[in-house]
C-alpha cells in the first residue's frame, strides 16, 4: 500500500472506534501532539502490524499515555524529564500492565541504535526540526515508518520552517496531514487546540504539523 493521504484516512477510519474506546478520557496537555495526529500514528502502526513503538519528546506525557493505552510496548525518550509526569506514567503502566520503558536521555545519541534494535515506528516530537529529520534519515532503513511533529511550512512568526525545508530536501518519502485529514478527524481535536489556539484556523495558519515518513521496513 502506498503512503498517501487517502491511505492515512482509510486506516484512521478503520481503527477510529478502537482508538476512541482505548483512549477516551485521556487528559490533553497543552503543546502535545493532537489527538487526531495520534489516531493516525496508532492506526498506521496497527495496520502495519506493529506491537512496539519508540517516541522521543515525552514532556507531560499525552502522546506516551495514548501509545500505552493503544497497547503498544512503548520506549519513550525525554532529555528533560518532569518527575511528576514520570511518576504518573509509571503508576498508570503498573496499574494497567502497560509495557513502558522511560529513558531519560538525549534521543539523538541513541536513535540509530534503538531503531536498529526495535525496528518499529518512531514518533519524534523533540528534538525538533533539522535534528529530527537527520535522525530519521539515519534510522530510515530500520523503520516501517516515522512521524515528525512540528513540520509546518512556516515557523512561528511566518518565516520558513528550517526543519520542513530539511524534510523537503531530504529525499524521504512523506505525507503531511492536512485539510483533507482534518475535515474528517479534526473534531477529535476540538478540546485540544482550544488550550493552545483561539481557532483551528489560527492553529494551522503556518501549515499542518505532522509528517508521516515511509521507512524501508514498510509493510506493503
Ligand atoms: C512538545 S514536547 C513533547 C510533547 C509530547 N509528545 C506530547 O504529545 O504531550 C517536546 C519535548 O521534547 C523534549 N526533547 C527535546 N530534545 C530532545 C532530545 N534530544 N531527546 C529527548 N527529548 C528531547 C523536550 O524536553 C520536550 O519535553
Amino acid at each position: 500500500m502506498a503512503l498517501t493521504t487517502s491511505h492515512l484516512i482509510d486506516v484512521s477510519r478503520k481503527y477510529l472506534g478502537s482508538f476512541m474506546e482505548l483512549t477516551s478520557g485521556t487528559k490533553y496537555w497543552p503543546g502535545g501532539i493532537l489527538p487526531s495526529e495520534m489516531l493516525c500514528f496508532c492506526s498506521l502502526a496497527w495496520d502495519q502490524q506493529q506491537s512496539e513503538v519508540v517516541e522521543s519528546g515525552r514532556k507531560h506525557g499525552f502522546s506516551t499515555e495514548i501509545l500505552m493505552k493503544c497497547g503498544f510496548r512503548t520506549v519513550s525518550f525525554e532529555i528533560d524529564p518532569i518527575q511528576e509526569t514520570s511518576n504518573r506514567l509509571a503508576r498508570l503502566a503498573v496499574e494497567n500492565a502497560f509495557d513502558l520503558n522511560m529513558r531519560n536521555e538525549d534521543f539523538t545519541r541513541f536513535a540509530h541504535e534503538v531503531a536498529y534494535v526495535h525496528q518499529c515506528p518512531m514518533l519524534i516530537d523533540g528534538p525538533k526540526g533539522r535534528k529530527a529529520v537527520n535522525i530519521t534519515k539515519e534510522a530510515i532503513e530500520s523503520l516501517p515508518f516515522a512521524a515528525i511533529h512540528d513540520m509546518s511550512e512556516k515557523a512561528e512568526g511566518g518565516n520558513p520552517n528550517v526543519g520542513r525545508t530539511a524534510l523537503n530536501e531530504s529525499g524521504l518519502e512523506f505525507v503531511i496531514l492536512g485539510d483533507e485529514f482534518a475535515e474528517e478527524f479534526g473534531n477529535l481535536d476540538s478540546g485540544a487546540w482550544k488550550s493552545d489556539y483561539s481557532s483551528r484556523a489560527e492553529m494551522t495558519r503556518y501549515g499542518f504539523h505532522m509528517a508521516i515518513i515511509k521507512g524501508n521496513k514498510w509493510n506493503d
